[in-house]
């Protein structure tokens, strides 16, 4: 077991874009787990957009990271030494205890996970909240029906992959739209999405209008600006916008100019927006129906691992800019499942 913890602390509030200093990365004691206490050492951490806001200091659904804090995070990891009745060392466990090696965390909030029913990971992933949040998405605002046209902004990324093959499982023609022909091609290819499209390449507006002759009835939000642009005029009546983020405006320095909503009125428009965690208790139905999904391949990932919590500042802006390519996670430690 390594001697030190290692964390990664929030230095200041980034401002736009965020950069490389405004993190600090040190060595800390290895912490001392209390009574009911589990000291977890991480094996895979989880980025995802949603701590772009956190750090930003702005109030929200969620606590913001203070300056000084370890930067929040959702970890796999292994029992290092166990205080708590219903863990034993070496078993693994899932918890959200932020950007570090070690911590020492109550039992009570970590979750057991057991390597034969599915790869760690996927615990941040395909199976963990990204994948939820898309079943969730689909299931209470897209309700997707055969026939219909679903579109999906973000479309390799974690909540995108899961939106879109949920989508045509459930009869719909699925359109993604992603950055680049690599992530196209892995869509449209992997993936199965009827057709992908990059909005990096000129004219998307045009792009759907090919790829949607019937219009769109679901739109999976997951990037807003441009690309919201160019969607949102083309919903049908009685068209849905799954309000699920939009990563592309989370560096903004100002509000963006407000959108002409007549078309919501006009077209009978649903737009909602929602929070995975609003409804966490469902997560177990989700598991059921998609764990035996990915065991048979039917529901497919990617996953993009760096290595080494030093890699998580850079890393996590990578995401912010979409040079990400699948579910971005930190190596912290070997998975010794592997
Ligand atoms: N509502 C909720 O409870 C909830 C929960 C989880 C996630 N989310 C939201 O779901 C969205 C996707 O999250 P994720 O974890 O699946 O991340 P992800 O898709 O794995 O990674 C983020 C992707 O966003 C795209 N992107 C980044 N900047 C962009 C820009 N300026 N314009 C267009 N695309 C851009 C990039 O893909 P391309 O290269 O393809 O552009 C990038 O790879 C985010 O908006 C996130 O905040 C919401």
């Amino acid at each position: 077991m390594a001697e030190q913890n290692r964390q990664v602390l929030l230095k200041r509030r980034p401002q736009g874009m965020p950069v490389p200093e405004d993190f600090a990365i040190a060595d800390a004691p290895l912490p001392e787990p209390g009574a009911d206490q589990v000291l977890l050492r991480g094996i895979y951490l989880s980025l995802d957009p949603y701590m772009r806001g956190r750090i930003s200091g702005v109030r929200s659904y969620a606590k913001p990271v203070e300056i000084g804090d370890v930067i929040e995070g959702r970890v796999v990891g292994q029992v290092a030494r166990s205080r708590h009745p219903d863990f034993r060392e070496g078993e693994y466990a899932f918890g959200g205890y932020g950007w570090q090696l070690y911590s020492a965390v109550d039992g009570a909030g970590l979750q057991k996970l057991d390597p034969a029913e599915a790869p760690l990971s996927t615990a941040l992933g395909v199976l963990g909240m990204p994948g939820f949040t898309a079943y969730l998405g689909l299931a209470n605002i897209g309700q997707p029906q055969p026939g219909e046209t679903v579109v999906v902004s973000a479309a390799s990324g974690a909540v995108g992959a899961v939106a879109g093959q949920l989508a045509k499982r459930a009869g719909t023609r699925v359109v993604g739209i992603a950055g680049g022909p690599d992530k196209c091609r892995y869509v449209q290819e992997e993936l199965g999405f009827d057709a992908c499209l990059d909005h990096r390449a000129p004219d998307l507006g045009a792009a759907l209008d090919s790829a949607c002759p019937k219009g769109i009835d679901v739109y999976f939000e997951n990037v807003g600006g441009a690309v919201q642009q160019a969607v949102f005029p083309r919903l049908n009546d009685f068209g849905r916008m799954v309000m699920c983020g939009m990563i592309s405006e989370y560096n903004d320095t100002a509000p963006r100019p407000g959108p002409n909503l007549a078309a919501v009125v006009r077209k009978r428009l649903k737009i909602q927006g929602f929070i995975v965690s609003d409804q966490r208790h469902r997560h177990a139905e989700y598991r059921a129906v998609a764990a035996p999904l990915v065991r048979e391949g039917l529901l497919k990932y990617r996953e993009d691992i760096v290595e080494g919590i030093d890699s998580a500042p850079t890393a996590f802006i990578g995401l912010l800019q979409g040079r990400n390519f699948g579910k971005l996670l930190v190596r912290l430690a070997p998975d010794p499942t592997r």
